[in-house]
């Protein structure tokens, strides 16, 4: 993978939100950035493999077992290509995940095996995103560096509003172009 442009991991997980991601890369690779999608294994259930690969105008990477006789891991070679790895949306589970250094899939192994900054924009219930466990989760991801896009009021598929819904594209944009600044 080489490319002059600006290159940002896409890490999309099991959100109901999760198709918004689509839009997400056409604005991304409107200001000009490459974007790889790697999905977690649930994220399936919320968005096609097909869509965020024909949006991405890339392969998306779902799973690193399935891709034998490469010279090196996949994990290990997005982690070199990205600029910036971001998240969004994010949910409790991959944000407690990150927080805690655990790597069990792609998107994880690939974080641990950056040195690139993290972005990360929420997206959840509301009642999960005050949740004590996730409040500390993203302080401990900020206390190492990470940058959150905090998500905003709107409306939610549990309940009518609340606090969970992805930030705007625009916030989400503005935060990796000052993580790469
Ligand atoms: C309909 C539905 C919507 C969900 N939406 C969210 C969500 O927006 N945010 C979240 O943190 N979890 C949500 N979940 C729970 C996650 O899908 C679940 O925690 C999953 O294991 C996350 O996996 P991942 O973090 O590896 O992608 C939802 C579950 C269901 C059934």
């Amino acid at each position: 993978m080489t490319d002059s442009k600006k290159n940002i991991l896409l890490g999309v997980t099991g959100s109901i939100a999760a198709y918004l991601a689509l839009d997400l890369i056409t604005d991304l690779r409107s200001e000009g950035f490459a974007v790889a999608p790697v999905m977690t294994r649930d994220a399936h259930h919320f968005v096609t493999p097909l869509s965020l690969q024909s949006f991405a105008g890339r392969e998306v990477v779902e799973d690193f077992f399935s891709l034998p006789g490469r010279a090196k891991p996949i994990h290990i070679e997005l982690a070199k290509w990205a600029d910036v790895i971001l998240v969004a949306p994010a949910t409790a589970d991959i944000i407690a995940k990150l927080s805690h250094g655990l790597a069990d899939d792609v998107l994880t192994c690939a974080a641990l095996a950056s040195d690139s900054p993290l972005v990360i924009a929420p997206a959840m219930n509301d009642k999960m995103f005050k949740n004590k466990f996730t409040r500390e989760n993203l302080k401990r991801l900020e206390g190492v560096g990470a940058k959150i896009v905090p998500p905003v009021h709107g409306h939610l598929i549990c309940s009518d509003e609340g606090m969970g819904h992805l930030a705007e594209n625009a916030s989400i944009v503005k935060a990796v172009k000052a993580a790469l600044s």
